[in-house]
């Protein structure tokens, strides 16, 4: 067994020690959204640091654990808190959670984030579904001996964002009446936000949305056969856009403020899931 692999069931295992719970959703909470957490019907929790060699979040305020529980009678395995590569984690690292859960059994990932709105459309507050991304701008979590067990070497990226889950997303939003905007998600390193130059270029390539997470988490489980579904929470206009500087308090702040109808909609959305 290869050593990504091997780390991944040692991941695994300890999660298996503390519950059976087989997923069929996986969902990681992004900025503002760790009160969703509050609603799901827990049936077991497990702490990213009662797992070994697993990586722990350094920002503060982010809890670091596993979620098993219901959405309706959807099993869902939740992720409050995650990784990014900005804090000096490998790509390697901040995909293994998502690695993980998709060998507990998630079928269905969902993907959530902040992000600074670059497409005109898409004012603070808004929430974007992803319809594609861009990672161009940072290393591909897939550098490194392939595991087969995972997925192929080469694999297609052709439907990163499932459109079947992109249409459920879509009804869920009309069903909620929340307005749902849609774009291609670039991800960058980070931490710093963006230049203003930089921004006319993402949008010169099609981006409507910029962020530091998220698209190496969906190439990773793309790999490895899962379906995904992404959404972005605009909590700023991007660099240059809005002619103010860019605040991490303005981030957390439009987040939380929209937290009630994202979680409305990822509800509706997770609950409705067909076995
Ligand atoms: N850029 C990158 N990441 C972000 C932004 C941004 O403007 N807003 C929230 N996350």
């Amino acid at each position: 067994m290869g050593k990504v692999l091997d780390r991944i069931e040692q991941c695994v295992q300890a999660v298996r020690e503390k519950t059976d719970f087989v997923p069929q959703a996986a969902l990681v909470l992004g900025s503002g959204l760790g009160g969703f957490a509050d609603r799901i019907q827990v049936s077991a929790q497990v702490s990213y640091r009662d797992i070994p060699d697993f990586p722990v979040s350094t920002v503060p305020g982010h809890a670091g654990r596993f979620l098993f529980g219901y959405v309706g009678k959807t099993p869902v395995a939740v992720m409050q808190g995650r990784v990014h590569y900005y804090e000096g984690y490998s790509m390697e690292d901040v995909v293994l959670p998502i690695r993980v859960l998709g060998r507990l059994g998630a079928k269905e990932l969902f993907l959530t984030n902040a992000a600074g709105g670059i497409s005109p459309e898409l004012a603070s507050g808004s929430l974007m579904l992803l319809t594609d991304h861009i990672t161009t701008f940072v290393p591909s979590p897939l550098i490194g001996p392939n595991e087969e067990a995972l997925g192929p070497r080469f694999p297609d990226m052709t439907e990163v964002y499932s459109r079947r889950l992109q249409e459920l997303a879509r009804k869920a939003a009309k069903a909620k009446g929340v307005a749902l905007q849609e774009g291609v998600y670039v991800q960058c390193t980070g931490p710093n936000y963006e230049t203003p130059a930089e921004i006319r270029m993402f949008k010169a390539l099609g981006a409507g949305a910029v962020g530091m997470s998220t698209a190496c988490e969906a190439m990773a489980a793309r790999h490895m056969g899962l379906e995904v579904c992404g959404i972005s929470c605009v909590t700023n206009l991007a660099a240059g856009l809005g002619g103010k500087a860019l605040s991490h308090e303005e981030v957390q702040e439009i987040a939380t403020r929209v937290s009630g109808d994202f979680q409305g909609l990822l509800w509706e959305l997770l609950e409705g899931l067909e076995e």
